[in-house]
């Protein structure tokens, strides 16, 4: 039987055009210097993954892709092929340990040593649910002293994509399956649909801007709370030094980094001083 189009996964339904060499290096030199994602063991993934712009273009080598890529000087095909190289898997309630550190051990540290704001950075947000999720924990932890609290939450991406997605803040029920039963029903609405919305005041927390990591970061004042979790992983040992340091400089005295519990720092090599697993902190008094 021959199924229509639509039907066939992305990768066996496009006529798959490879990269060369020449290409391949071009593209995967690209992508690290402009945004540190190493991908010189993906050629698969990004065969497949850009087949359909390919298609969608009338193109059929990379060379004429990557001229027409870097010819464009409205940003669009930039941010369409960031769309599809960027891998943005995310659901609440992801290494929960986080968000229990965070309610139990980092809140109550840093709310004596703070007047009425914390500085909060999701950096690498993919669709929100980790913004939100700490939302719902400065929820949980201030409950009515919150009026008093400015703890609005900054949270980053490259891919447009899933920032719109964050912004709407609707999600599959099955994304929701790492929360509390009591905070599906606290958090979310239910949509006819069957998705599931975030309460407005959680989503009021809640800041979205596309940034790109590896840019000189700007801020006003330095953060408390950083979480860059699962991002540095598909970055090198060297572009991730460079981003903790970063992030270490736009850190406060006191304030929290949690990375992803698959990746790790060089703590030889950072001026954090190790915590727990996957989360470091600034002391320096
Ligand atoms: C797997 S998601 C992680 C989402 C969330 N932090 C979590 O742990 O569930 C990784 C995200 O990092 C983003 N990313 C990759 N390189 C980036 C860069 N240079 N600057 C900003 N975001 C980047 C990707 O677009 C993607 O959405």
């Amino acid at each position: 039987m021959v199924l229509p189009e639509a039907e066939l996964p992305e990768a066996l339904s496009e006529s798959i055009v490879h990269l060369t060499d020449a290409e391949f290096s071009t593209l995967t030199r690209f992508v690290y210097n402009k945004y540190g994602i190493d991908l010189h063991r993906k050629r698969l993934l990004i065969e497949g993954r850009l087949a359909r712009e390919l298609r969608a273009h009338n193109i059929t080598t990379f060379s004429e892709y990557m001229n027409f890529l870097f010819a464009d000087k409205t940003g669009e095909e930039m941010q369409r092929f960031l769309n599809r190289i960027t891998t943005n898997h995310s659901f609440f309630g992801r290494e929960n340990e986080h968000f229990e550190f965070l309610l139990r051990t980092a809140l109550p540290y840093l709310e004596p040593r703070r007047k009425n704001d914390l500085r909060i950075w999701s950096a690498g947000c993919s669709a929100g649910q980790e913004a939100y999720n700490i939302a719902m924990v400065m929820d949980e932890y201030f409950g009515p002293r919150k009026a008093q609290w400015d703890t609005t939450i900054l949270a980053t991406d490259i891919s447009t994509k899933v920032l719109k997605t964050a912004q709407e803040g609707i999600y599959p029920a099955e994304n929701l399956i790492g929360l509390p039963e009591a905070w599906r029903r606290k958090y979310f609405q239910a949509l006819a649909d069957g998705n599931c919305q975030v309460a407005e005041k959680i989503r009021k927390e809640v800041v979205f801007r596309i940034f790109n990591l590896m840019n000189t970061f700007v801020y006003k004042k330095p953060f408390d709370i950083i979480f860059c979790r699962n991002v540095m992983i598909y970055f090198d040992a060297q572009t991730t030094a460079r981003l903790v340091e970063k992030f270490y400089n736009a850190t406060a005295e006191g304030g929290y980094l949690f990375i992803g519990h698959s990746e790790s720092i060089n703590r030889e090599h950072t001026k954090y001083t190790y915590i727990k697993p996957a989360i470091y902190q600034k002391l320096t008094q």
